[in-house]
């Protein structure tokens, strides 16, 4: 009988303020800009990993919600290898541990919310599956460090690394090195920050972030404007925004990022389109509704897909949900049964 080594960890979803688009290393996974984002909270969205090791397997294996996927991947492989090679460090200076490093995996994961949904499955993912893994070989690089192990997997996936408000430093270092993430503040920095997710289609989206990025990257010049002139500036007035808790600031700059990413992906050639009707509709409401309280108490958000986060304060809760479910459940292709309200965010940071 040989021993089974086992561990576990949970990552939650990550939804950008500050968008990532546009990689300028694909191999590195190297973004062309800095990015922000909050992190929900545990309890909701989030992916559940365990893995396990024993001398005795005799491949590599990977189930997610009861099925099995092939992990002949790059972006898994380069994972495992990264963490393998750290795990074979500690081996070496300490011959009395086991060789976990030479043994294989078996990974287990499973969410708590549809992976159809198109709600940053990958990002929790591969978090999940870094943080089991670094427990399992009981690793000593914090959370910072195993990000960029993370962004190999998938880029947004290293913000899940912790909970609260997370950025994703671009670096400036061509072995990636200083491309990772920390956190600016933790959840409980603002505790009455909340999110609404906006269910309008769970169908896999037709663009991939991946393959879309890169179109944009090779077509847009509208991208470069964002890159050079965007984002730097906008990043320093939202880390500012977060660490005052000023919702005006951090909700107009929220959604008017959210408008530029959009942009970037329409000015690609040929276009992508993510929004539907249904998504500029909630933009449209969102924005009569700060329009007739006369400041911002909700922003939208959009990724790779026509489904809505809103960001809002709970005690502008009754307003805001109202008039999207009010306004909404009339509206064709609004599924308000797959609609959720979340609170966010209670993540703890995954080292600890
Ligand atoms: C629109 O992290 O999924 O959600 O690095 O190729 O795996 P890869 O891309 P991914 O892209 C996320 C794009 C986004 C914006 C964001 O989360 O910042």
């Amino acid at each position: 009988m040989h021993e089974i080594y086992t561990a576990s960890s949970s990552a939650p979803v990550n939804i950008a303020v500050l968008k990532y688009w546009g990689k300028r290393d694909t191999n590195l996974n190297l973004p062309t800009n800095s990015s922000i984002s909050v992190t929900l909270s545990q309890k909701d969205l989030r992916t559940l990993t365990t893995v396990n090791s024993s001398r005795n397997f005799e491949k590599d294996s990977l189930y997610l919600n009861g099925v099995s996927h092939s992990i002949e991947n790059d972006r898994t492989t380069n994972c495992l290898e990264q963490l393998r090679s750290l795990r074979q460090q500690l081996e070496e200076d300490d011959p009395n541990l086991p060789k976990l490093s030479q043994w294989k995996l078996h990974i287990i994961s499973e969410n708590n919310f549809p992976t159809a949904a198109g709600l940053a499955s990958s990002a929790a993912g591969f978090a999940a599956m870094v943080a089991a893994i670094s427990k399992l070989y009981e690793l000593p690089q914090d959370a910072s460090e195993l990000s960029r192990i993370a962004r190999k997997g998938s880029g947004s996936a290293c913000r899940s690394m912790f909970g609260g408000y997370v950025a994703w430093e671009m670096g400036e270092k061509l072995d990636g090195t200083d491309s990772k993430a920390v956190q600016i503040a933790p959840p409980e920095h603002w505790p009455n920050m909340k999110a609404a997710i906006c269910i309008v289609s769970d169908l896999k989206k037709d663009v991939s972030s991946t393959s879309g990025m890169q179109t944009t990257v090779q077509t847009s010049e509208l991208f470069q404007y964002r890159v050079n002139q965007v984002v730097p500036p906008r990043y320093s007035q939202m880390v500012d925004a977060i660490k005052n808790r000023d919702f005006e600031t951090f909700g107009t700059l929220t959604m008017k990022d959210s408008n530029s990413f959009h942009a970037t992906c329409l000015d690609s050639y040929p276009p992508i389109f993510y929004l539907t009707d249904t998504s500029k509709k909630i933009i449209k409401l969102i924005h009569t509704l700060n329009d007739a309280i006369g400041k911002v108490v909700a922003a939208y958000t959009f990724d790779a897909g026509p489904n809505a986060v809103i960001y809002y304060e709970s005690e502008n809760e009754e307003v805001v949900l109202g008039v999207l479910f009010g306004v909404l459940s009339n509206v064709d292709g609004w599924n308000e049964m797959n609609s959720a309200t979340l609170k966010v965010p209670e993540g703890v940071p995954l080292s600890s």
